[in-house]
């Protein structure tokens, strides 16, 4: 039967949930993968950043955003004024999904039946940290995070929510960093940057 249900602890704490994730066969994903990516931050974080899956940086050095996009991630929430030690920073999918092209291992967009088969470990960690905020970068991140399909550019900065424990809990939708990087040196990099920049401030806390 497909999907992460079976592995994914109950009731867990981060450190639980980081420790069972090397052991998922939720998907087909762990297979050509080098590790697990799971997450960073702690249970206490405020605000819980979700990307779409790990790129080639993060799959050999088993963190999330410590590529280039995490580079720009980084500028993005210190211009933000967010803290990154209060930050809990994970992605829908956790394991890096790609195609060879000749030696190269590109980026492959997860589709929706991985976001949905890597589903509990997200619900998992959103029930763990119980963030006031959750910021989605990109649409599958914002699909994982709202259960439907969401276009960023008609919802991003638009007040969002969805259903927690203790209520509604707020979620903001922006573009995912990955969009800014490819702007790099052309024209609209610094709007794609500050665009950024203005969504992560409505989650600042
Ligand atoms: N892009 C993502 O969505 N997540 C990462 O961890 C790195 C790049
Ligand atoms: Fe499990 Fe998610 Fe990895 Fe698939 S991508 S094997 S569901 S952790």
């Amino acid at each position: 039967r497909p999907g992460a249900q079976r592995w994914v602890p109950p009731e867990a704490d981060v450190d639980g949930l980081r420790a069972a994730a090397p052991g998922c066969r939720g998907c087909e994903l762990w297979a050509d993968a080098t590790q697990v990516v799971f997450s960073t931050g702690s249970d206490r974080a405020r605000v819980v950043l979700v990307g779409e899956q790990p790129g080639d940086r993060e799959d050999r050095e088993g963190k999330p955003f410590v590529g280039p996009a995490g580079r720009i991630l980084d500028d993005a929430l210190e211009a933000a004024g967010i803290d990154p030690s209060g930050v809990y920073v994970t992605n829908a999918v956790k394991h890096f999904r790609f195609q060879m092209r000749g030696k190269r291992r590109i980026h492959k967009t997860p589709g929706v039946a991985h976001v949905e088969a890597c589903l509990p470990w997200l619900e998992a960690e959103l029930a763990a940290v119980r963030p006031g905020v959750v910021v989605c970068l990109g649409a599958t991140a914002a699909r994982a995070v709202l259960g439907r399909e969401v276009r960023v550019t008609a919802e991003r900065g638009a007040p969002l929510s969805r259903p927690g424990p203790d209520g509604e809990v707020r979620v903001v939708v922006t573009t995912h960093p990955s969009a800014v990087v490819r702007l790099s040196g052309k024209p609209g990099f610094d709007e794609a940057f500050d665009a950024l920049v203005a969504d992560l401030r409505l989650a600042a806390p």
